[in-house]
């Protein structure tokens, strides 16, 4: 704790991850920072207030917690500054917000999460930003759909629920030499596994719900920024007078001590699974970009450094009652719209209905598991079973 700047500098990023964001000052010595309550910050006197230089203003400004979190975020992600906000999908948001006005065009990707693409063709739409969808697979392609008002590309790699690989410096070089703001959605990876900024990202979005918290029990936002994009990114945030909670902020320090070990553990699990689940007759095709058959793993293997917890399969074709036996006679893995828990879950998707460039069509049902930390072998029991009452059905 007695680091200087240049020997922080060094440190490995499971170092980091113990020892950022613990102010000795703040803490008085304990080892965690608390979880500071509070809306009104005390002046000593009209000359300080007047100053506006007190390091704390006011609680929409933020507290030493929410400081303790930004810090050790932005040193994690090598960024120049880090906003936090109430839940993963808010930083999606204000990123956008930060980066367009009326009259401004967008390109976002066609796999983004789902509740992106409804605020870009709802809310951002009303407020004058037209959006178009591309392709994932684009890459430097991207040039061909800029426009001389084209202010943003936003990128998700890999993909939500089918994990197409983006070549995020194609990319974003392309967007830097226009002028042109690139953002990602970094959530599958974290910054442990793919370091944004140094690879030409200006707004780098994680939903801290999901490997940050790692226990299924809050929701958080995070956007990190290089120095050119954070003063407006934060001006942004500021002046919606936005923050999460001050217990959810605590339990997403809680999680960063360990979130490296979580993030690798669910890694070794995911692919353990994945590889039984590419045995199987049941299962037509599994998308996880760390198996060197998947199209995007050439990409993966040269700017990831690793893989987390969260990957697709498409089945052989079975009716829909087949996939509802299998699934709802599971004892183990949960069903529900989150993953990066401590907990395994599985979703059937389908986003034949909402994509717009690009054509999904996987010639059978699809299933997204998110791998916790059970033991692997009752993991695959469960799933067994599953496939038994699938094979029943039919
Ligand atoms: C890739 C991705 N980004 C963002 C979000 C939104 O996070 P939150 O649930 O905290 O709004 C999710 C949630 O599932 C997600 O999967």
């Amino acid at each position: 704790m007695k680091l200087t700047p240049e020997g922080r500098k060094k440190l490995r990023s499971r170092t980091r991850l113990v020892h950022s964001g613990r102010d000795r000052e703040t803490t008085q010595g304990f080892v965690n920072i608390p979880a500071f309550r509070g809306s009104t910050v005390l002046f000593p006197d009209v000359a300080t207030l007047r100053s506006g230089r007190q390091r704390y203003l006011y609680g929409t400004h933020g507290t030493p917690t929410t400081e303790a979190l930004r810090d050790a975020w932005s040193e994690i992600s090598g960024a120049a500054g880090t906003v936090l906000v109430p839940s993963g999908l808010t930083a999606i948001i204000v990123a956008l917000m930060s980066a367009l006005s009326a009259g401004d065009h967008l390109l976002m990707t066609d796999s983004a999460y789902q509740p992106a693409r409804i605020y870009a063709n709802t809310l951002l739409g009303r407020m004058g930003v037209e959006t178009t969808y591309y392709d994932p697979l684009i890459g430097e392609g991207i040039v061909a759909l800029f426009r001389p008002n084209t202010k943003a590309v936003f990128t998700e790699a890999p993909g939500s629920q089918t994990l197409e690989m983006q070549d995020i410096p194609a990319i974003a070089a392309a967007a830097r030499a226009r002028g042109v703001c690139t953002i990602m959605d970094n959530t599958w990876a974290t910054p442990l596994m793919f370091s944004p900024h140094r690879h030409g990202v200006d707004m780098a979005v994680e939903a801290g719900t999901k490997y940050l918290s790692g226990h299924s029990d809050l929701l958080l936002g995070l956007v990190s920024a290089n120095e050119q994009w954070f003063e407006r990114l934060h001006h942004t945030t500021d002046l919606l007078g936005i923050q999460p909670g001050p217990e959810d902020v605590f339990l997403a320090l809680r999680g960063l001590r360990t979130m490296e070990l979580r993030l690798r553990e669910a890694e070794m699990q995911a692919l353990d699974l994945a590889a039984w689940l590419k045995g199987r007759p049941e299962v037509r095709r599994v998308i996880h970009p760390a198996f060197p058959d998947d199209p995007g793993h050439a990409i993966w293997k040269r700017d990831f450094s690793g893989s987390s917890g969260l990957f697709s399969v498409v089945l052989n074709p079975v009716s829909e009652a087949a996939v509802a036996a299998m699934l709802d006679g599971l004892e183990l893995f949960g069903m529900g719209y989150s993953w990066g828990g401590f907990e395994s879950l599985v979703i059937p998707f389908d986003c034949t209905k909402y994509r717009t460039a690009t054509r999904w069509a996987p010639g059978g049902p699809a299933l997204r598991f998110s791998v916790g930390l059970e033991d692997i072998d009752d993991l695959k029991d469960d799933l067994d079973a599953g496939f038994a009452r699938l094979r029943t059905v039919g």
